[in-house]
């Protein structure tokens, strides 16, 4: 089922083309990440499919326009209040629950599932920011909405603070709620997401599941000491290899994730070339990553 449909969304703030005609595709399920540098147009973006920020043009439509408002069933920290200092989680969530009109007052699962449940008597004021942060999105849950939005949700956190708040956003995804998560956080949306949109400059410039986005490919190095010039004509005469470097020590080249090296090895043999040095490792996704967004 389609959660939200994207159509050629643009929009600028005077000379500055914020989202520059966006196409996207959320399926029900998904934990889409939107991933891209600072000023890339994340937040606008989120802004527009929440009906905080007006598209120049383009449009967006959400749960295949089935729903009369939408939004109802949309969790986003953007609209959540600030939480009084001097209430309890209880007492903060039952302020937002009154906002919501939902009538559901039991906030067990919710504060299960944020990993609160035995803090909940304490004060806001008490919590540290990781804690502050998983209640926010507890407050996203109250109104069982579909899909749930979430700008940058580990920013400012310590690697403990965001290590928890992840596993918080992995545990929203595993009770079936669509996520759309926005990030500048390579390792993060690795983490967590089944499906990314990399942007720079309000550009999409790539999209898929995660796998086939960010971590396709793998890198191989290889040496042969003795037949160097047969090696490397070898490697570059062979379709599956791609961009091969020579260092001085070895051959660096780019295969596909099933690339068999041992079949490999086996062919150099058979032409005797024999390898001295093979190290195989996955392309970092940070290079990946560099790649695809320095492209723009
Ligand atoms: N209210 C505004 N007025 C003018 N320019 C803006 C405004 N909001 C955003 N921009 C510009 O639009 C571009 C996209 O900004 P946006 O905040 O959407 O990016 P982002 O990907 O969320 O960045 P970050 O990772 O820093 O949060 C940037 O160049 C930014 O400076
Ligand atoms: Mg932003």
């Amino acid at each position: 089922m389609s959660v939200l449909k994207i159509s050629n969304l643009s929009k600028s703030y005077g000379m500055i083309k914020a989202v520059d005609n966006l196409n996207l595709s959320i399926e029900a399920g998904q934990i889409y990440g939107i991933l891209g540098p600072n000023g890339s147009g994340k937040t606008t973006t989120l802004g527009m499919i929440t009906g905080v920020l007006k598209p120049d043009s383009g449009s967006y439509e959400w749960f295949g326009g089935q729903e009369e408002n939408p939004l109802k069933k949309i969790g986003t920290i953007l609209e959540t209040p600030n939480f009084f200092p001097y209430l309890n989680a209880d007492e903060n969530l039952e302020i937002v629950r009154h906002i919501k009109g939902s009538e559901d007052k039991n906030f067990d699962s919710i504060l299960e599932l944020v990993a609160l449940k035995e803090r909940r008597k304490s004060k806001f004021a008490s919590y540290s920011l990781g804690m502050k942060q998983r209640l926010a999105i507890a407050a996203t849950l109250i109104g069982d909405p579909q899909a749930l939005i979430y700008d940058e949700p580990t920013n400012g956190l310590d690697p403990q603070g965001i290590a928890d708040v992840r596993a918080t956003l992995t545990s929203v995804a595993e009770s079936g709620k669509t996520v759309i998560l926005a990030s500048h956080m390579l390792d993060e949306v690795e983490k967590i997401c089944t499906h990314v949109a990399i942007i720079k400059n309000g550009v999409l410039l790539a999209t898929g599941p995660v796998g086939s986005i960010l971590s396709a490919d793998k890198s191989i190095e290889v040496a042969a000491a003795e037949n160097e010039a047969a090696l490397g004509n070898w490697l570059r005469s062979n379709a599956a290899i791609k961009n091969v470097k020579h260092d001085g020590f070895f051959f660096e080249c780019v295969v596909d994730e099933d690339f068999d090296i041992a079949q490999m090895s086996k062919a150099l043999s058979q032409l005797n070339i024999y390898p001295t040095h093979i190290v195989e490792r996955k392309q970092k996704l940070e290079e990946e990553f560099l790649q695809i967004t320095s492209k723009a």
